[in-house]
């Protein structure tokens, strides 16, 4: 090779920025001294850093330190703990565009979505701060006399939190908040696509002041993972990710009897009924099934159209997908994103083949890698639509986490709810609808943790519970105070000040 190519290529290796785990309040490299390396979806030549490599080792260093400084943390009055939390709200606020612009960078999603991550991550950081002052729990009476009883919400331990791509930094700050508010210490290992926005949000819970050892990062793959999944010192993991995932790991946490909070898969679905707004719908429509590229959790992957609108819903949406631009999400024109890397538009792919080939069902557009001109750097998939879905059909029902979704005709509300309901999941479903009784019909019969009405199945505030029924969950709820469920135990407290023995359920009082 010529040597001023060479020179070219050294250069640009050696200006890629190394950056390291955070243990113990110190930024350092794994201890196998190996990275990965972190691109950009949208342009692969683009990398954004290089990232350590972290093992078993790493891990039980960063568990350590959550350990030492985990008395200190627990007894720091939580309104004081809440404090430096809205310190870090502070800090996320001042930095909202430097961190999205990295996250778009380093994730694909475009910038306005990425701002809303970041606007995500703030939102639970002031909320949670509030918590700081309440963290209720209860009293009761006792059963006897000159005995008080109540209950208090006191930490679990150390807790894993384990984080996926989609939501680079409001995942990891739905777990890691809610757990310092509740004087927990905490291992993050960060999802291995997108961990300079893990990474962010660590460094400003050092620049707000969470004494060291509190918060530690850990980055890495499947190796970290089930090494902080396995640590006996671990007392909760919070995971987010596959069900398939979720599983192992719930059965490994089942052996040392370690509390897990699981939030996996989605098949979300709106209804569309023949009194809806149509275009409101369209809209919602294309939002929830485009956003993010179809990843989330919550895109809306199945449209289920009354089928006196079918032929005039599907003639509106199809156009008005037709006219979303896929690009680098930094392009203000973007719509549509890349998707995460190459697995995943090649699993993408594969469910599109099977929609065509093994489903038989009409795909109305899209279909297609985008791989010319500035495409051909990145993971780009047209955004896709397949019609006349029929219920159990493979595309149907399996999470495709990528832009595609499935139009399904209906003829009664009934008919409607049973294919929302009719598959493993239970996220979030929608029903776009004029008439007020079969809204409350359809909140009260569709079986999911989120319920939308005239609007699409993303799109959920951090003061509400989210989660989801059946496979999407294990019956946890994050965000809301419902989240405080899961970082907090309930301790019972009785103060008996009569002086003498009083035994429960046998020195009854007379009446
Ligand atoms: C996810 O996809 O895992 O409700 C989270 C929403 C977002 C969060 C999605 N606020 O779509």
């Amino acid at each position: 090779m010529a040597k001023a190519k060479m020179a070219k290529i050294n250069k640009a290796k050696s200006s890629v920025k190394t950056y390291y785990n955070y243990i113990g309040g110190e930024w350092i490299k794994s201890s196998s001294g190996e990275f990965f390396e972190n691109r950009n979806p949208a342009d692969v030549n683009d990398i954004i850093g290089r990232f350590p490599q972290s093992n078993a080792e790493d891990v039980s260093k960063a568990v350590q330190a959550a350990k030492e400084s985990a008395a200190r943390w627990r007894r720091t009055p939580a309104p004081r703990r809440a404090e430096i939390l809205f310190r870090l709200g502070e800090i996320l606020r001042a930095n909202k565009e430097r961190f999205a612009a990295e996250m778009t960078r380093e994730m694909g999603k475009v910038l306005k979505e990425s701002g809303g991550d970041v606007q995500e991550a703030i939102d639970c950081t002031y909320f949670a701060a509030g918590e700081g002052r309440r963290l209720h729990g209860f009293t009761t009476p006792a059963e006897m006399p000159n005995k008080f009883a109540m209950c208090v919400r006191q930490p679990v331990g150390i807790c894993g939190l384990i984080t996926p791509f989609n939501f680079p930094m409001a995942i990891p700050s739905w777990k890691l908040i809610p757990a310092l508010v509740c004087g927990n210490t905490v291992v993050l290992k960060s999802g291995e696509d997108v961990p300079l926005s893990a990474l962010n949000l660590v460094k400003a819970c050092e620049q707000a002041g969470i004494p060291k050892g509190v918060v530690n990062l850990v980055n890495g793959g499947g190796e970290a993972g089930a090494a902080l999944v396995n640590h006996s010192d671990v007392r909760l993991i919070s995971f987010t990710g596959s069900t398939e995932t979720g599983r192992i790991i719930a059965e490994a946490c089942a052996r040392d009897n370690k509390i897990v909070s699981l939030e996996m898969g989605g098949k979300n679905a709106i209804i569309i009924m023949d009194d809806a707004d149509l275009d409101n719908a369209v809209e919602g429509s294309v939002w929830g099934a485009f956003g993010t590229s179809g990843q989330r959790c919550t895109a809306s992957s199945r449209l289920v159209v009354h089928k006196k609108v079918y032929k005039k819903f599907v003639a509106k949406f199809v156009e008005r997908v037709k006219s979303l631009r896929v690009g680098n999400g930094l392009d203000p024109k973007t719509d549509v994103g890349p998707v995460i890397h190459e697995d995943a538009m090649q699993k993408i792919l594969g469910y599109i083949h099977i929609g065509q080939n093994i489903d038989k069902a009409k795909l109305a557009c899209g279909g297609n890698r985008l791989s010319k001109g500035e495409y051909s750097k990145g993971w780009f998939i047209e955004p896709t639509v397949f019609t006349d879905v029929k219920p159990g059909m493979r595309i149907e029902q399996e999470e495709i986490f990528g832009p595609v979704t499935a139009i399904i005709p209906f003829d009664t509300l009934e008919h409607a709810i049973d294919i929302v309901n009719g598959v493993k999941y239970g996220l979030s479903s929608a029903i776009y609808t004029r008439d007020v009784n079969k809204a409350f019909y359809a909140m009260q019969e569709l079986y999911t943790g989120i319920c939308y009405v005239n609007s699409a199945t993303i799109g959920a505030e951090v003061h509400l519970p989210f989660g989801g029924t059946k496979a999407t969950g294990n019956g946890h709820r994050e965000a809301g105070t419902q989240v405080l469920d899961i970082f907090s135990e309930w301790k019972a407290l009785y103060v008996d000040y009569s002086g003498k023995l009083q035994k429960a359920q046998i020195d009854t009082v007379e009446i």
